[in-house]
This record gives structure tokens, C-alpha cells and sequence, in this order.
């Protein structure tokens, strides 16, 4: 059956379109977001940092554009976002380069430019045209989302068979950006989605809008728009995680560890490295098991949990690693609790093999940086984390920081260490930074305390003479939490 050219009552551009395109992109539009976009976003964001070039098909419906833009654009990923579950499911296979993601475009947009996503290309195939005049404020160019849309740059190109719609976009990006893309008539010999291969078959003319954000001269306007929707998106709290949640209130967490949560922040933290229950998970250096307390809960059931632990083989292994190790292996040995988890001697250089190449989604490591720098082991362990990862796999780090106007011991004896060493390292050992986050920040800490980090809070080792309460009340130190992505 043919289809209808979109009716409306509406004969020209609406009288009240470039007050509203102004006004978006003055006010902070705060609407929460869904928990599914948010998972959705989270589930492909280790690709899109991975990737060189990132196009989305926005409002792909089955994703058939999607394809065809991903064999097209063989060294790009090729990202397909629809809201619709029913259109998505009719999905033809992906190339390997191809995602598809159920999210809401208004979400998906949002997070994606407050990731500070830069897109090489960005299809808006025929948006629901929202005819009515009543109806203005749901066209994507008069909707509150329209800065982040335009901020996430790309050639952006607009397809759509309402003549209006098209006009109306041009004229919202004129208002913006003092540019007056032209409206153009499309040649409709080789449909690239399945609504514009049935509009052509309707006979009907169909127009485009297309503009180069990468622009130098749009990027520095663009950048400011609705930055103050953006900060109070990034303030946001979490995406629930029942499990996670869960497993950090188990009254049956040894009551000091708990206690320690309000310096460690161990949601916020696994939250902002992207973990879920059924990833395999690498612990650097556990220790005496603070996060393994969490951790192994939390995989018991879906996931593995990899301790990646000190080795005890060898002549001088001191007293204090024997100990603390049997201890560990004690309190894992219930499986009930913690699951099946693995240990793996590690002892870089030496022992670096933490399981199979490519087979963990996460690597986490906790205040252990001053010791590999102290040894001179970071880039082994750097090289290990990588060899286990997937593609897009996670290296998740907190440690002691170090102030960037603070000389650095090369030996880190105070424990603290910069965190632009850590992330020079690491970039040039096939990582790409994709966040710093100060959720493990402690401003109150100073960083140069007679027996460094020791001083603080939980050691309190505090040489003879010096006021234990002055360094109690500073908590524990101030940490970097670094998220890195195998490239
Ligand atoms: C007219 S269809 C076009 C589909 C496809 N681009 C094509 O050309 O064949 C519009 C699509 O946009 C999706 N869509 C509309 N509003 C959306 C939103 N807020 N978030 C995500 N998808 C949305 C719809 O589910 C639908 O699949």
C-alpha cells in the first residue's frame, strides 16, 4: 500500500521555532534518564573508545541502515539506536563493525556528548515527522535535545519526505550556528533504509539536510552549548545496580571493612568502570581482599573472578605475604559467599600470565601503582592487563595521587605517584584514557606526611610524638580513579 506525504496544517516554518532553538540552548534541560538507555550507552561505550571513527544511524528502526552504512564504512563502528523493541528484533545480521542499541535518542544523545563522543558521520534517516503544529516541540530540531545533538559534531544528514521538517532543520542550525545549510531534493535511485526505499516507491520527493560539524569554526561554538544541561546530566547518581547494592550493604561484610566504604566508594567506583555480574573480572594484587569482599559476591553467580595475587614460591617471600595470603585463601574457601574464584600467582616481570589471551572484560587494580613503580614493574603489568583483555576491555585503576607540582620519588616511597605518569604509561602501552573521575578524591590531603600515605587512615601509622587525631581526621588519601580502554 503506498504511503502518505505527511499532512499538516502548518504552511511555513513555525513562527515560534527560533525562540525555542535559542531558548534549548540556553536552559539546562534536566529530564532524568532511563535506566535501559544508560545500559545500553554503558554496553557500547568501551567500543566507541576503541574506535577511530564512530558514525551513528540514529532512529534506525530495524537496523538495515545500520548495515549498509557498516559495509560501506568498513573501518568505522557503526553505531544503530532505535527506542523501538519491535523494530529492532527484526534486525538483519551485523557485520562485525555494526551495533544495535535499544535506547532513547534523547538519552543515548545526551550521555554520549557528555562522554565527549566526536562522531565522523551522524544519519537521522526520516525522523517521525510530528506534523500537527501543536507537535513542534517533538521534531528532534525544536526538541530540548537539539544542542547535544548538534554538539556531538559529524556530518550530519537529514532525510525525511516533509518538506517542512527539513526547512524547519535547516533554520534551527541557522539559528545556531550562523550557517544556512541549503535543503536539497534527493536522487531516489539507491534507497539507504527501508523507509526511504517505501516513500520511493509512494512517488514521493524526498529532501536532505546535510552540514560538516567538524568544522572548526562550529566545534568551538558547539562546544559551549548546554553545558549546563550537561554538567547536571554528569551529576547524576548511577544506574541502579540491585546486585551491586546488595552485596556492599551484606550485613555479613565485616563491619571494619564497611566502615571504610565512605572513603572507598566501591558503587560509585565499579559503577564508573562499567562492571556487570556476568563479566570475567581481573583483581591486581588483592591483598587482604577489601574489594574481593565485594567483588566475589557480586560474580558468584554470572561471572568469574580472577585474583591475581602474590606469588609465594621463592626464597625470600616476606612473612607478612604468607600470612595475609592464607588469610585471603581462608575467607574465599566459601564458596557459598565468594563463588569460584581463581587465584594466579603474580610477580611481574616474571609471572605476568593473568589467564588467557583476551579472556577478562575488567582489570582492576587498588593502591597498588607505587609498588610496581617502586620495582619498575608498571609497564609488565601494563602489558599483562592488556594481554588479558578483550578488545574494548576495561583497565579500571585507583591509587594514591601524587600532587603534578610535587617532585616524584622514583622509588614512590611515600606511596603516592602522578597520575599523568600513570596515564603517559599506559597510552603508550595500547590504552586510550576514556575518564578521570574524582570519586576517590580527598582534597583535605596534603601529600606529604612523615611516613606518607601510611600516616593516613586505615594505618594511622604515625611516627612517635606526632598528633594521631590531626591525620584521622584527613581519612584516608587522595586518590585518582583512572578508566582506560584496550584500543
Ligand atoms: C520513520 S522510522 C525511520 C526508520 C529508519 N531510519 C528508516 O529510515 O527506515 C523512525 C524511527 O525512529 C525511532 N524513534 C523515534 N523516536 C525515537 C526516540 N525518542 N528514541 C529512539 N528512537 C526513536 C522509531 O522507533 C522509528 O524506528
Amino acid at each position: 500500500m503506498p504511503s502518505r506525504i505527511p499532512a499538516s496544517s502548518q504552511r511555513d516554518i513555525h513562527p515560534r521555532l527560533a525562540e525555542r532553538v535559542l531558548g534549548h540552548c540556553q536552559h539546562a534541560w534536566r529530564q532524568p534518564l532511563h535506566d535501559h538507555s544508560l545500559l545500553a550507552f554503558q554496553a557500547v561505550a568501551a567500543d566507541v573508545a576503541a574506535a577511530d571513527q564512530v558514525i551513528l544511524d540514529s532512529g534506525c528502526g530495524t537496523g538495515a541502515s545500520t548495515v549498509r552504512l557498516a559495509h560501506q564504512h568498513p573501518d568505522a563502528l557503526v553505531i544503530g539506536v532505535d527506542k523501538s523493541v519491535h523494530r529492532l528484533a527484526r534486525a538483519p545480521d551485523l557485520p562485525p563493525n555494526a551495533r544495535l542499541v535499544r535506547a532513547e535518542l534523547t538519552d543515548f544523545w545526551r550521555l554520549a556528548r557528555a562522554s565527549g563522543w566526536r562522531l565522523h558521520r551522524h544519519c537521522l534517516f526520516y525522523p517521525n515527522p510530528w506534523p500537527k503544529p501543536a507537535h513542534l516541540g517533538r521534531r528532534w530540531h525544536a526538541h530540548p535535545v537539539f544542542p547535544d545533538l548538534l554538539g556531538l559534531g559529524g556530518r550530519l544528514e537529514l532525510r525525511t519526505n516533509f518538506q517542512l521538517y527539513a526547512r524547519e532543520f535547516a533554520s534551527a542550525v541557522a539559528v545556531v550556528l550562523s550557517l544556512h545549510p541549503e535543503v536539497v531534493s534527493l536522487p531516489v535511485a539507491d534507497a539507504v533504509s527501508p523507509f526511504e526505499r517505501k516513500y520511493a516507491a509512494s512517488g514521493h520527493e524526498l529532501f536532505g539536510v546535510e552540514i560538516d560539524l567538524n568544522q572548526e569554526k562550529h566545534r568551538m561554538k558547539l562546544q559551549s552549548l548546554g553545558m549546563i544541561a550537561l554538567a547536571g546530566l554528569l551529576a547524576l547518581p548511577a544506574v541502579a545496580d540491585d546486585r551491586l547494592q546488595a552485596v556492599i550493604a551484606d550485613s555479613d561484610r565485616p563491619a571494619d571493612q564497611a566502615d571504610r566504604d565512605q572513603f572507598r566508594n566501591p558503587f560509585d567506583t565499579l559503577t564508573f568502570f562499567g562492571i556487570r555480574p556476568d563479566m570475567t573480572v581481573v583483581e591486581l594484587s588483592p591483598g587482604g581482599g577489601w574489594y574481593t569482599e565485594i567483588l566475589g559476591p557480586y560474580l558468584r553467580d554470572d561471572g568469574q573472578l580472577v585474583a591475581a595475587h602474590w606469588n609465594l614460591d621463592g626464597d625470600n617471600v616476606p612473612d607478612f605475604y604468607r600470612r595475609i595470603r592464607a588469610e585471603y585463601e581462608e575467607r574465599i574457601a566459601d564458596t557459598d559467599r565468594f563463588g569460584d574464584i581463581r587465584i594466579v600467582p603474580f610477580d611481574p616481570p616474571e609471572l605476568i600470565d593473568l589467564g588467557g589471551p583476551a579472556t577478562a572484560d575488567l582489570v582492576l587494580s587498588f593502591r597498588n601503582v607505587h609498588g610496581w613503580k617502586r620495582a619498575g614493574t608498571f609497564r609488565d603489568v601494563a602489558r599483562a592487563a592488556h594481554a588479558v583483555l578483550k578488545p574494548g576491555g576495561v583497565f579500571g585503576i585507583v591509587s594514591h595521587r601524587l600532587p603534578e607540582n610535587h617532585e616524584q620519588d622514583p622509588e614512590a616511597r611515600s606511596g603516592y605517584v602522578h597520575q599523568s605518569w600513570v596515564i603517559a604509561v599506559l597510552e603508550s602501552e595500547g590504552f586510550r584514557l576514556v575518564e578521570a573521575s574524582e570519586i576517590n578524591a580527598n582534597p583535605a590531603d596534603t601529600a606529604d606526611h612523615p611516613n606518607g600515605v601510611w600516616s593516613l587512615l586505615p594505618g594511622l601509622r604515625v611516627p612517635e610524638g606526632e598528633d594521631t587525631e590531626h591525620f584521622r581526621a584527613i581519612g584516608e588519601s587522595d586518590r585518582f580513579t583512572l578508566k582506560f580502554v584496550k584500543r
